[in-house]
Order: structure tokens, then sequence, then C-alpha cells
């Protein structure tokens, strides 16, 4: 955590503490009880419509419950951190806190997980009490960007489709989900220059059948044979070591218009699924893997 230099944690300090002993010095101060000797209270001075305020005394039990928030104040400040940088007397901080929740969680609801490890994946897809615990843990972590009905979004893809960029064996899966993926799908605008951008993408459009314009369809096939073809394959259909998507399927991850494609071919994407291992761990990687495994392959 980032450290105060000493000039702002003494500011800090002097203006708390000086802002409650100030408080305190009001209230005593004005606390005098001004009664008169024959009884009678005196009043302030301010009449409004014939009325007149009276100058009582503070009431005993709200003197004292301000006392008590002055003590108790002063108290927490000793406990804990608030004034500048003294780290008060328990140690305590917010990241120690989260930390010894969740060991605590990790030891009370570890089992419940770690049961499941020698289940096979695809086995333990059709077991329904599992899988209310991966959807659980999709809904978690990965419905923020998979959504939480896993169909994706722009740029995220649908996994219930059974169309996969990385593999949909469920082995792939959980490989894709425990170390993640980075794609890199090259920028061209250089190279290739707004023609040949435009040309590549009639020929890209042509495969899902939407191409307008044949003689760039033509064109744009000779450019993709020499450029496209290391990573997305002579047919167009994509290859999972790269996570290169299938071209000719008309199932888009960054859109299937021509301005989209455009786009995607002048400026390249790269993709990222992040590592999923060091955060959930094993176990719960698992059945998060037979979750998704499951989505795409319900009878
Ligand atoms: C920060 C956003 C983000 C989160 C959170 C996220 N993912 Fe992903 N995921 C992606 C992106 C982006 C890709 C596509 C990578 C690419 O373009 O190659 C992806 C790809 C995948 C794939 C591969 C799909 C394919 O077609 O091969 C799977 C499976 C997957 N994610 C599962 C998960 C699971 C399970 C979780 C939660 C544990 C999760 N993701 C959380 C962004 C995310
Ligand atoms: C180095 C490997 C590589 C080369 C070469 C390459 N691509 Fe890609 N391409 C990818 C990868 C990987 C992705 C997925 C990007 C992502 O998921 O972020 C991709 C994505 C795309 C997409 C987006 C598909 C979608 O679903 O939105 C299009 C279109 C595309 N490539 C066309 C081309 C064309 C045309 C060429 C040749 C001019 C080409 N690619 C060359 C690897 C490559």
């Amino acid at each position: 955590m980032n450290e105060l230099t000493p000039f702002w944690s003494a500011w800090i300090i002097t203006i708390t503490l000086g802002s409650i002993f100030g408080c305190y010095w009001l209230l005593a101060s004005v606390r005098s009880n001004k009664k008169h000797p024959n009884g009678e209270v005196p009043t302030t001075g301010h009449v409004y419509d014939g009325i007149e305020e009276l100058d009582n005394p503070l009431p005993r039990w709200w003197y004292w419950k301000f006392v008590i928030t002055v003590v108790f104040g002063l108290v927490y400040l000793a406990l804990y951190p608030g004034l500048g940088n003294f780290k008060g007397l328990l140690g305590w901080t917010q990241i120690n806190q989260y930390e010894r929740e969740v060991a605590k969680a990790e030891q009370e609801f570890g089992p419940l997980f770690a049961k499941y490890q020698s289940t096979e994946l695809v086995e333990l897809s059709q077991d329904d009490k599992a899988m209310r615990l991966g959807q659980r843990l999709f809904s978690n972590n990965c419905a923020i960007c998979h959504g939480s009905a896993a169909t994706g979004s722009y740029g995220f893809p649908n996994l219930t489709d059974n169309d996969w960029l990385y593999g949909g064996a469920a082995s792939e899966i959980k490989t894709t989900i425990l170390h993640g993926r980075t794609a890199a799908m090259p920028a061209w605008g250089a190279s290739l220059g707004e023609q040949g951008i435009s040309d590549a993408t009639q020929y890209v459009l042509s495969l899902s059948g939407k191409a307008t314009d044949n003689d760039a369809v033509a064109k744009g096939k000779d450019i993709f044979a020499a450029n496209c073809v290391a990573c997305h394959g002579q047919d167009a259909k994509g290859n999972k070591l790269f996570g290169a998507p299938n071209l000719t399927d008309d199932i888009w991850l960054y859109g299937g218009t021509q301005q989209q494609v455009m786009q995607t071919l002048r400026n390249g994407r790269a993709g990222k699924m992040p590592a999923w291992n060091e955060i959930l761990g094993e176990d719960k990687t698992h059945i998060v893997s037979a979750y998704v495994y499951s989505l795409s392959h319900q009878e």
C-alpha cells in the first residue's frame, strides 16, 4: 500500500484529531448551566412571531452520548488505520481481512469442489449437482465477458454453439481455461493498402455467400492464398493451434458486415482469454470446464 509522505501524514493526523478535540471543546464550552438562581431560564434573545428561544443547557443524555462517540472515535483510530501512516494497533488491513476470509472459505468449501476432481470431464458434465456449481462459478467469473447465458458478444466468443477457436474437445476447453489464450491476427492495412483490404474483405465475405463484387473476390482470393492460409488454412476453415477462426461459417467474433471485416483486416485483432489456473485453482477449473462443455452438449 502507498505510504503518505511524512508531511501529509502529519497533516491528516492534525486535522483528524484537531476536529475531534475541537468538537469536544465546542460542546464543553457551551455546556455551562446557565440556570438563574430563581430557576428561570434565560432566553437567547431570538424572537420570531412572538416566540422566544430559551437558552436551556443540553440534556444530560445527549451530552454523554456525544462524549461516548468521541471516545469511540479515539479508540477506533488507535486500533485501526485512519491516522495518516499509523497502521493501528491491531494491524488490520482490507487485504489481510480478505485473505483470511478466502482462506476460511477455501477450507470450508474446498472439499466440495475437490471431490469432483477425479471424475472425467464428459461424465462430470452430466452430473446435475456439479453443473449447478459450475454454473455459479461461470456466473461469478466468466459471465462478465461471455454473458450470463455464455452466448458471448462482440469480441467474446459464444460458448454454446459448437464453433470453437481453440477446439471443443473437453480437454481442449480445459486447457483454454487453465492457461488462457491470446490470439494474434496481424494488421494488414500497411502491407495490403486500402484496395487490398477491400478485395480481401470481398473474398472473406464470399466464403459465407455475402460478397457483392465478383472482380474483387477474384483478387481477394489471391491475396488470401498469399497471406492468410498459413493461419486460416487453405479452405479458410481456421486452425485451432492459433485460434484462427473458421471464416466460412458466417459466425463472427468481430462482426460480419463489410465494414467490420475491413476493420478487422486493417487493424488486426488480439483477443485475450485470461488464464484461470492461478485464480480458480485446478478443482474449480475442472468443474467450470465440464460446465462449458455441457453448454454445447445438451441432449
Ligand atoms: C476478460 C474477459 C474474459 C473472461 C472473464 C473470461 N473469458 Fe473466456 N474468452 C475471452 C476472450 C476474449 C476469448 C477469445 C480469445 C480469442 O479471441 O482468441 C475467450 C475464449 C474462451 C474460450 C475458447 C472459446 C473457443 O471458441 O475456443 C473458452 C472455452 C472460454 N473463453 C471460457 C471461459 C471461462 C470458463 C471463463 C471463466 C472461468 C472465461 N472464459 C472468462 C474473454 C474472457
Ligand atoms: C498469424 C496468423 C494469422 C494470419 C496470417 C491471418 N489471420 Fe486472420 N485471424 C487470426 C486469428 C488468431 C484471429 C482471431 C483473432 C481474435 O480472436 O482476436 C483472426 C481473425 C480473423 C478474422 C475475424 C473473424 C471473426 O470471426 O470476426 C478475419 C475476418 C480474418 N482473420 C481474416 C484474415 C485475412 C483475410 C487474412 C489475410 C489477409 C488473415 N486473417 C491472416 C490469425 C491470422
